[in-house]
């Protein structure tokens, strides 16, 4: 057992339409509780750290718990960088043990993301490691979100971008966003699998990743709210949509808003019902239980990837 790269996990989840899992991670509770919902459900499953992240606990932390939980699951895992901002932060997790990064360069003019991807991959790829890019732009947590505002992803720009470049799996923008408030309170949901389908056929067997995928569970929103949050008009992707995307070319879907609820609805939670704790471990446990169920909802309901271990 050891830290793998997503290579092989793409080839199995294209093949099965189902997606992988990936889940970010800031702190031992919340790896748990993502390692522990993949070992209950036999699922392989992605372990994604944001440049925040990295900040926060560091690397060496990062790498060695996650290489830990590999010992203690006995599950491959991949260890991935998310939103990888520059080739310094690479650089940076490659050398830590990383299996994957992804470069986001979706924010820079065509020209330079391709530039700038392409120094990215021949550096991951002289050491083993695989490269997740991004074309198109989702609409951010803070912006005031409607579909109009995304930048969706242009096929044919993807097939240029993915030969030039020579990434392993390519970022979409179908009309997932990232945060809470992925849309007004009376907006209908709706992605572009019409975008999704042509991407698929123009680039057969290329794995496609779907960012800002958390379906905001009203349930854990409403447990935020009933013991002392402020969570006003959150609202994510429905599940029905995220199955059907992970049943197409989309073999990881991203998710860590839902993580955030689960561990601070349970927090909250407990604090509310036993005013009387102060020990961590009842908290946090509380928190890594909640996600760790959470974790099991989408390997059913959304990602499709139950038994994908044997
Ligand atoms: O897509 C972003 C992830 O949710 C990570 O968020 O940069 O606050 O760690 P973060
Ligand atoms: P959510 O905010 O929808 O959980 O998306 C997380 C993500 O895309 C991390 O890269
Ligand atoms: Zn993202």
């Amino acid at each position: 057992m050891a830290l793998v790269t997503t290579k092989e996990m793409f080839k199995k989840a294209y093949a099965g339409k189902y997606s992988i899992g990936a889940f970010n991670i800031n702190n031992l509770e919340i790896l748990q509780g993502v390692v522990n919902g993949a070992k209950a459900k036999n699922s392989a499953v992605i372990v994604q750290c944001s440049s925040g992240a990295i900040k926060y606990a560091g690397p060496k932390y990062l790498q060695a718990m996650v290489k830990t939980a590999v010992e203690e699951t006995g599950i491959d895992l991949a260890l991935h960088l998310d939103h990888g901002p520059d080739l310094d932060t690479v650089k940076l997790c490659v050398e830590n043990g990383f299996t994957s990064v992804m470069f986001d360069g979706s924010h820079f003019d065509y020209d330079e993301n391709v530039a700038k991807t392409k120094e990215v991959v021949d550096y991951a790829h002289a050491h083993g490691v695989v490269v997740e890019a991004e074309l198109g732009v989702l609409a951010g947590v803070e912006d005031d979100v409607s579909a109009a505002e995304h930048i969706y992803t242009d096929p044919d720009q993807a097939v240029d971008f993915v030969g030039k470049t020579g990434i392993d799996s390519l970022a979409i923008a179908i009309g997932t966003s990232h945060g809470a408030f992925k849309f007004p309170p009376d907006f209908k949901p709706s992605l572009r699998f019409d975008i999704l389908e042509q991407v698929q056929e123009k680039l057969p067997d290329f794995p496609i990743v779907l960012h800002g995928a958390s379906a905001v569970d009203p349930e854990a929103v409403a447990t935020c709210n009933k013991y002392g949050g402020n969570i006003a008009n959150a609202k994510g992707i429905p599940v029905d949509m995220l199955r059907k995307a992970s049943s197409m070319a989309v073999c990881k879907i991203n998710m860590d808003t839902d993580l955030r609820l689960a561990m601070t609805a349970a927090v909250r939670k407990t604090f509310g019902d036993s005013p009387e704790v102060f020990d961590p471990r009842k908290y946090l446990g509380a928190g890594r239980d909640y996600i760790q169920q959470v974790v099991e909802g989408k390997i059913d309901n959304v990602l499709g990837s139950a038994n994908s271990l044997n």
